[in-house]
């Protein structure tokens, strides 16, 4: 593989004093690029089909079930279609080039970006830094999370509250999509991946280690706190699964939000159990 960019004498990072002096950028013989390779892959995949479909416009709602996918949510602008701005539209036209779940993209967006889990993938696959273990970064200078930019993954806290809000707007969504044609209760294959998507949400977003933190954090001893206590635990359990719920549910977004699209557009129908 190939040697360090940077030349020995700058004596930072891999190449400071104390480091043992190794010319080669890794002695791994393994092929330790594979995982970066298939997370940057990953990664690029949903960002893009979810900056298309944010800024489509289209099959975004269906009006005989109440559907409405998770990338508009909560539509609040008078260009959303009729019906599908559940918590009214203080927002007047937008032109096209705002998508219009603009209120909460960016909050999410910046929830998943300063998650820890996704920083370990992205500093990899995207920053080189360092790609793997013992493999040198090609970066000469390594400040870490102490200045900016990267000073701002400190938020991620904040975008934790605002996440755990946008969780219950997703599960307003998921109970009242229980809608028939015929109006009055109904269920159909839609609700189930509605539900399935908004359930797998809220175990992403309580598996977060902020959360347990906020759970359990800074606490002299748990015997006098037993809620707090027992809450930990819960979440304590969940965060070992928060790598997997963070790939499930960029899964499920995109799989929810392709099925509210397939039906929406009326390229099929929903699967309907009851009315
Ligand atoms: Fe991943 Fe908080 S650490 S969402």
């Amino acid at each position: 593989s190939a040697a360090p960019t940077a030349t020995p004498e700058q004596g930072t990072g891999v190449f400071s004093k104390t480091r043992a002096r190794i010319a080669e950028r890794t002695l791994r013989t393994d092929r330790w690029w594979v995982p970066p390779l298939v997370t940057v892959l990953g990664l690029a995949a949903f960002v893009i089909y979810a900056t298309v479909r944010s800024f489509a416009r289209t099959a975004y709602w269906v009006p005989d079930y109440h559907y409405l996918t998770p990338f508009y949510s909560p539509c609040l602008s008078a260009s959303c279609v009729p019906g599908s701005s559940h918590f009214g539209e203080p927002f007047g036209e937008l032109p096209m080039w705002i998508p219009l779940g603009f209120v909460v993209l960016p909050f999410l967006l910046g929830f998943r970006l300063t998650c820890y889990y996704y920083r370990k993938a992205y500093y990899r696959s995207v920053w080189f830094s360092p790609p793997a273990c013992a493999v040198a970064e090609p970066h000469a200078k390594y400040t870490g999370e102490t200045r900016l930019p990267l000073i701002i993954q400190n938020s991620h806290r904040y975008f934790f509250y605002v996440a755990l809000v946008v969780s219950l707007i997703n599960t307003y969504d998921a109970v009242i999509a229980f809608h028939g044609k015929d109006g009055g209760f109904g269920f159909g294959l839609g609700n189930i991946v509605l539900l399935g998507n908004v359930i797998l949400l809220w175990a992403y977003t309580l598996s977060c280690h902020s959360c347990r933190h906020i759970a359990g954090g800074r606490l002299k001893n748990f015997s006098a706190h037993p809620v707090r206590y027992w809450f930990w635990t819960q979440v304590s359990k969940l965060n070992t699964r928060h790598m997997a719920l963070a790939w499930t549910t960029l899964g499920t977004l995109v799989l929810t939000d392709f099925y509210v699209m397939l039906v929406a557009s009326n390229t099929i129908s929903d699967l309907r159990f009851i009315n």
